[in-house]
């Protein structure tokens, strides 16, 4: 494993990929479990992931950048493309999936502590639902923290990775069906192995500096 500091610093955003590159089945699992295992506020994991692999399957990721053309080949020419998609709603079915999952998982004692977690996940996703009002921005966070992972976990398996927010939600929503799933697309992230043309391979990276963005107490 490289040194963290450097690895932020050496991935890039791929802005084009050697399409004839793909990423092997081993690495891919990594991908997968590095999704998985993101943490979420109360470990709620409201999100899913749509993975295309296929050429069809990218072609279909790919009409939703139709008024954003310059992110087109990035995901037509990528070896593996993902879309992180939204639960619409925190409803009560997910919440009782997630905590069976816990529960098998071993995570509690007895039925008490089971009922406590059960207790304190719904106290936030009410307070998200009724007083703040924003639940729906509020699973989208948990979802950009499943994007950073994976991009910086890509970074470690020497994978290029460009995060797209570039592309028609609507249009990726009804391609894929995600309405009638009770999802909605977040972000698409491309992954694979620049090409030659990849411009921003070599360009220096540029972050403001420590001073500006730091507050040292
Ligand atoms: C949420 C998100 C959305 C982005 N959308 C696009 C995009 O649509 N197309 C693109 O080429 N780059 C996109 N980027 C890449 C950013 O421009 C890039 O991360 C930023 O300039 C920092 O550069 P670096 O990733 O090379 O360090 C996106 C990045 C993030 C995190």
């Amino acid at each position: 494993m490289q040194e963290l500091s450097l690895l932020v610093k050496q991935r890039h955003t791929c802005k084009a990929f050697d399409p004839t590159r793909k990423i092997s089945k081993e690495h891919l699992e990594s991908l997968k479990t590095l999704l998985q295992f993101s943490p979420s506020s109360t470990n709620s994991q409201p999100w899913h992931f749509v993975l295309a692999s296929s050429e069809e399957g990218k072609a279909t990721v790919a009409k939703a950048t139709e008024q954003y053309g310059f992110n087109t080949a990035k995901i037509l020419n990528a070896s593996h493309v993902v879309v992180l998609c939204t639960k619409v709603q925190m409803d009560e079915e997910h919440l009782q999936k997630v905590l069976k999952q816990e529960q098998a998982d071993g995570r509690f004692a007895d039925e008490q502590s089971m009922q406590n977690q059960h207790n304190g996940r719904s106290f936030f996703v009410n307070m998200h639902r009724f007083e703040l009002k924003d639940a729906q921005h509020w699973m989208e966070k948990q979802v950009y923290l499943a994007l950073g992972t994976l991009l910086l976990g890509a970074a470690a398996l020497e994978i290029d990775a460009c995060p797209i927010e570039g592309f028609d939600a609507t249009a990726l929503n009804r391609e894929l069906g995600l309405r009638e799933q009770g999802l909605c697309a977040s972000a698409v992230v491309a992954l694979g192995y620049r090409s030659a043309d990849d411009f921003n391979a070599s360009l220096p990276k540029s972050r403001l500096p420590q001073d500006e963005i730091f507050t040292l107490l």
